[in-house]
């Protein structure tokens, strides 16, 4: 059998902490296994223009716990258009580099699939992003310490919120899924999360009044603080606009605050570095086992390996069990708390 000499590895879309903690691993086993790895920098722009160095292992040292990425993460317009692919596909070719391995999210997971239409050598799909939005995983990597995160932020904000007696509205990433802010409104018991699963804009001017009333109730129970978690591209106008809206149906006042970035950032929590661990050996052996258009995921605590044309096919959807006990038992607990209160 032909041993792999050369491979190459991208990071790619959004950055997510744990990304290095994949790097370090790929190339530490590509290193015991007398593979030399190629980092392409800048996501596929590095394939384009052909920005690349060898990643030696000492290179790895010290990143498990930095958040970002070794190798620059970036979006490339090119390589949505046919020649961008073709000249990424050239560099490969060029420097004799036998497979690919992308860090990335769904969209990344499209490139990598397109580029099999130019270039012949193995790709192998390793999930990060904070959305966990990419099905055949239970988790991405970046998702856990995105969401520790937000937590940490919004207790904090449950204090002032608290001193202040006041309505806070918190606006979360993920893109067009939820997954954040579902996990995040249920560990920091919002009194409200309103994401893609949960509402539609036609509901609009409902949700206002329902919101409006429940307001009003915790406010005559005495509950000093009330926290809505929303999640980005929901709302027109964003949390903002919300507040907006909501002041003008409550007459009280309504802070927005953004997370935003602050979520992308950081040193990855002890679940993510593992996760990061576990994939990036895993993708080193996939490539010597001869695996090609394959994501490795992990799924009951067992590495996985799923087809990268599958895995875009669906969004992983919010574990329905955890939308239907906000829905139906927490969000209305809190209710008859409220009304035994007043009682
Ligand atoms: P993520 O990988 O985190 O989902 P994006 O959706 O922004 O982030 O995708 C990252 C990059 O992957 C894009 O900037 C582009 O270079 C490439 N890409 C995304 N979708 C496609 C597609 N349909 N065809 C070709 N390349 C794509
Ligand atoms: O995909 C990760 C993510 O942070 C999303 O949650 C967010 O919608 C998007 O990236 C923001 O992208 P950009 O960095 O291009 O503003
Ligand atoms: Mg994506």
């Amino acid at each position: 059998m032909h041993s792999i000499q050369r491979i190459g590895l991208l990071t790619s879309g959004g950055d997510a902490p744990g990304m290095n903690a994949a790097i370090r691993a790929v190339v530490l086993a590509a290193h015991h296994y007398q593979i030399e790895v190629i980092g392409f920098t800048h996501g596929y722009n590095g394939l384009i223009n052909q920005e690349f160095f060898t990643i030696e292992a000492s290179q790895v040292h010290g990143i498990i716990n930095k958040g970002g990425t070794l190798l620059k993460s970036a979006r490339c317009k090119n390589f949505y258009h046919e020649d961008g692919i073709k000249q990424a596909a050239n560099t490969l070719i060029k420097n004799n580099i036998e497979a690919l391995i992308v860090i990335g999210g769904d969209g990344s997971f499209s490139g990598l699939l397109k580029l099999q239409n130019h270039w012949n050598g193995q790709v192998i799909g390793i999930p990060g992003t904070i959305d966990n939005d990419i099905d055949e995983t239970d988790h991405t990597i970046g998702f856990a310490t995105a969401v520790n995160t937000a937590i940490d932020a919004i207790d904090k904000i449950r204090d002032t919120a608290d001193a202040f007696e006041r309505v806070f509205i918190v606006e979360l990433m993920g893109r067009k899924s939820g997954h954040i802010t579902f996990n995040v409104g249920v560990a920091c018991a919002a009194e409200q999360v309103l994401s893609f699963e949960n509402f539609s804009s036609e509901n609009k001017n409902k949700k206002l009044v329902e919101i409006a009333q429940d307001i009003k109730q915790a406010q005559d129970n005495c509950h000093s603080s009330y926290i809505i978690v929303i999640a980005e591209n929901l709302w027109e106008g964003g949390a903002h606009q919300l507040a907006i809206d909501l002041k003008q149906v409550t007459k009280t006042d309504c802070t927005a605050c953004i997370l935003g970035y602050i979520q992308r950032g950081g040193s990855p929590v002890a679940k993510d570095r593992i996760l990061a661990t576990k994939m990036g050996v895993s993708a080193i052996q996939a490539i010597i086992d001869g695996k090609t258009n394959v994501m490795i995921g992990e799924q009951n605590n067992e590495i996985s390996y799923a087809p990268l044309d599958q895995v875009i096919k669906h969004k992983k959807q919010v574990n329905k069990s955890l939308i239907t006990a906000q829905n139906n038992i927490l969000a209305i607990s809190a209710q008859t708390m409220n009304n035994k209160a007043k009682n």
